[in-house]
């Protein structure tokens, strides 16, 4: 399918749906490090401007629109998100777009506070919007790990689908491939061990691109990225924010003497090993910790496929 990506970041959700066989004909987002990540890697059809700036009317046509909105207004990390937060203005950005191009389908990706915010007043207002511009759409929770990738992370995943397209929703979150116990037919959830042992020591000589850390100082305190990580289990959330002091906040090595380098959060995230991100070591490690894992977004990539080739799209 021909997808129009909104706060496309450093692509991982992009990767995912082009892995699957779609094709991205527009991205854009105001980060030029992350536009030059996405330029090297996903492909060229990015452009780098704020969306305020954008006119939707230069945006080409396409069968789905996907975007991670921006989502620290809606964190619940942050103690003072509130509904009129101008950040959280942003998805009317992504409402418009889908509002004036009328695509089959669009996804939605977001962090589990939307879910609370304005005590559920927000997310409500989110799909009456939606519905509004002639869309049906679900809401999910999903936790990564239960689609192999080896990270407990929890996102919301909005799918959206034209009205009139059919009376039962085409876009469906895909069953679950593994699970904590790895009963009832499932894969057992994958750990962070299984997931990077096999990179390097990055303090020895070594040709991993990204393979560099942070020298923030491996402390336990009991809070977000200052737990110790236990390496039989899929890693905690690998996150885009600091904890105040300036810098991103990368997750302590299971060994406990350091932090994950980039490589290895990239590579929790799903990415692969030939993606280089660009732009100094937080930078990277912000464009990671706002990524939709790729495996995931390959996997609802692989659904807008399937919907494609049964002949059940709109044209
Ligand atoms: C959650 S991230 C999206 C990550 C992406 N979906 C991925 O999988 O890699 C949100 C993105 O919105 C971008 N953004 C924030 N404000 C923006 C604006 N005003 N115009 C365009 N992009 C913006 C940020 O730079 C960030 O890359």
């Amino acid at each position: 399918m021909k997808i129009i990506s909104l706060f496309s970041g450093a692509g991982g959700l992009d990767l995912g749906l082009v892995q699957a066989g779609n094709e991205i004909v527009w991205a854009n987002d105001i980060d030029k490090d992350a536009v030059e990540t996405y330029r090297h890697n996903v492909g060229n059809n990015i452009v780098l401007d704020d969306i305020k700036n954008v006119e939707i009317s230069i945006i080409p046509n396409a069968d789905v629109v996907v975007g991670g909105f921006p989502c620290q207004g809606f964190s619940q990390a942050n103690r003072f998100r509130m509904l009129n937060d101008e950040r959280n203005m942003l998805y009317r950005f992504f409402y418009e777009t889908i509002k004036q191009k009328q695509p089959n389908f669009f996804i939605a990706e977001n962090v589990k506070g939307i879910l609370t915010l304005g005590h559920g007043e927000a997310i409500k207002q989110i799909l009456s919007d939606f519905e509004n511009a002639g869309y049906r759409a679900t809401v999910n929770l999903v936790n990564m790990a239960d689609y192999g990738v080896p990270e407990t992370r929890q996102r919301v995943i909005i799918l959206g689908q034209q009205q009139g397209l059919s009376s039962k929703m085409l876009l469906t979150l895909p069953p679950k491939t593994h699970s904590k116990t790895g009963t009832d037919g499932l894969h057992k959830w994958i750990s962070i061990k299984q997931a990077i042992s096999r990179y390097p020591d990055p303090d020895m000589p070594n040709n991993v691109p990204n393979h560099e850390y942070s020298k923030y100082k491996v402390e336990y305190r009991d809070y977000t990225a200052h737990r110790p990580t236990d390496a039989n289990k899929p890693s905690p959330t690998i996150l885009a924010r600091g904890n105040g002091g300036g810098g991103v906040c990368a997750i302590p090595h299971y060994n406990g003497l350091r932090r994950l380098t980039v490589r290895e959060s990239a590579s929790i995230q799903t990415f692969p090993d030939d993606f280089i991100f660009y732009g100094v070591r937080g930078s990277c490690y912000r464009q990671i910790g706002n990524a939709v894992p790729v495996r995931f977004a390959k996997i609802l990539g692989q659904e807008l496929r399937r919907i494609e080739k049964e002949g059940l799209l709109c044209k």
